[in-house]
């Protein structure tokens, strides 16, 4: 039985003070990939310390490149000629490593890397990044569980509509069309503020990018990139974290590191729950003095309802006053939360994406377990909303995308303790 990691935290704490945000993690994933264009040494900073972003390193560490931390700076050292090929081992450790392919595939004419499959959140599939590299003139393969990618004449241009605008194959496509021979356009891209972040970077890099922000943008390919010094946008989804946070246990947060304007409906939902909302650059403040009221939520692509704070607002409703309604559209595991908020006595019923949830003043502590990132750091705010001691195990998952979460608990007034347990016995027959 190997041991696991857990945090204990006692319910009944009120957050208060001020937390500062570093830069996110979905942005700095894929910056960490664009530096694979072009060849010496780009330095991305504002990254934050989490194992996400260490198995990144080791992704392009085993393509070749020298990849050195500094406080929050990041140098990615390119050779002339990168590797093509990741592996399983890295890869089911980290989904986001599949945004190496347009970036290899730009440069090599030439890739290999591991399918990634789906995760607890549901199946995550790859149909819209390969459709768009063939139109680029790629040869696609999946095969004995690689998707393997051929063009040895180099990439073109292409009119490229994607089914739903997925962050991953945007910034895939985008990746490889900056290096590709003509114009390429795609349409019904994602609009993420991470995306934004990447075309900044790229752009700093040599790349000619129109239409960040937008549902269509269009890349005019350039011979070559150079490498450069990039300054990675906050972590919406941490400062989201932490407002909902403010708002579940009636506290009083100032937030520091992200734009306001990335989170605007989630904001909005607080203050229809009854939170004050204060803005300013790179700055918000989220107070609450009642029992939070309950709203409703869908979860939509950026600028809507972002689905990494799904968790969050679930548990923001399990403890609100009156029942909401909780609509999922991203994707189709996110609700296996559900059944580890119902163990802290969450009253939820869901009827396939949709969940109605009936907020009860507290919950109750018991032992629960993060299945994924976001969901364990709802299960961590929702057991300051307990009436004991809950545990949270499992919690490496919550290290993949909280830099020192519990310090920060800590420091904003709650009760908090790391530790490690063994894990359940396996029974075999
Ligand atoms: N999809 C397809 N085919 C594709 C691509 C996507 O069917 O070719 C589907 C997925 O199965 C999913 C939906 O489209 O149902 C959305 O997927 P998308 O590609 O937009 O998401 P992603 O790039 O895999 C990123 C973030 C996620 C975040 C989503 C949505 C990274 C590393 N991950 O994933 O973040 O939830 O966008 O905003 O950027 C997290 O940080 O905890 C996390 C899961």
């Amino acid at each position: 039985m190997a041991p696991v990691d857990v945090i204990r935290v006692a319910g009944g704490a009120r957050l208060v003070g001020d937390v500062s945000v570093v830069g996110a993690k979905n942005s700095a994933l894929k910056l960490m990939a664009a530096a694979l264009l072009a060849p010496g040494e780009t330095v991305v900073s504002n990254v934050p310390r989490i194992t996400d972003i260490a198995v990144m390193a080791e992704v392009l560490r085993r393509l070749g490149a020298d990849v050195r931390a500094d406080g929050d700076e990041l140098s990615i050292s390119v050779p002339e000629r990168p590797g093509a090929e990741a592996d399983y081992d890295l890869v089911r450790q980290l989904r986001a490593s599949i945004c190496v392919l347009g970036p290899l595939l730009a440069r090599r004419g030439y890739a290999r890397v591991a399918h990634p499959g789906g995760d607890a959140i549901g199946s995550r599939g790859l149909d819209m990044h390969i459709e768009g590299l063939a139109r680029m003139g790629a040869e696609m393969v999946n095969e004995h569980g690689f998707v393997i990618a051929n063009a040895p004449r180099g990439l073109h241009g292409a009119t490229i509509w994607l089914d739903f605008p997925s962050v991953g194959a945007t910034e895939n496509l985008l990746m490889a069309a900056v290096l590709a021979k003509g114009v390429t356009e795609i349409d019904n891209a994602a609009r993420e503020p991470e995306i934004i972040d990447l075309c900044a970077q790229l752009t700093a890099m040599g790349a000619r990018i129109d239409g960040a922000g937008s549902s269509r943008l269009e890349v005019e390919g350039v011979e070559g990139l150079r490498p450069v010094r990039h300054r990675c946008v906050g972590d919406r989804i941490v400062a989201g974290t932490w407002a909902f946070a403010a708002a579940m246990t009636r506290g009083d947060l100032a937030i520091t590191g992200v734009d306001h304007r990335f989170l605007e409906i989630a904001l909005d939902k607080l203050i229809l729950a009854g939170a004050l909302v204060e803005t300013g650059p790179q700055r918000l403040r989220v107070r609450m003095d009642e029992r939070p009221r309950s709203v409703d939520v869908v979860t939509l692509p950026y600028p809507g309802f972002a689905t990494d704070l799904l968790p969050m607002a679930i548990a923001l409703a399990s403890v609100s006053d009156g029942a909401s309604l909780i609509t999922e559209n991203i994707f189709d595991g996110r609700f296996m939360f559900i059944n580890e908020m119902m163990r802290l006595g969450a009253q939820v019923q869901t009827d396939g994406h949709h969940a109605v949830v009936r907020g009860r003043e507290r919950l109750s502590s018991a032992p629960v377990r993060a299945t994924d990132i976001r969901a364990g750091a709802g299960l961590v705010m929702a057991g300051l909303c307990t009436d004991g001691v809950t545990e949270v195990s499992h919690v490496h998952h919550v290290d993949r995308g909280y830099p020192g979460l519990a310090e920060d608990l800590r420091r904003l007034g709650a009760t908090v303790a790391r530790g490690t347990v063994p894990d359940l016995p396996e029974f075999t027959l």
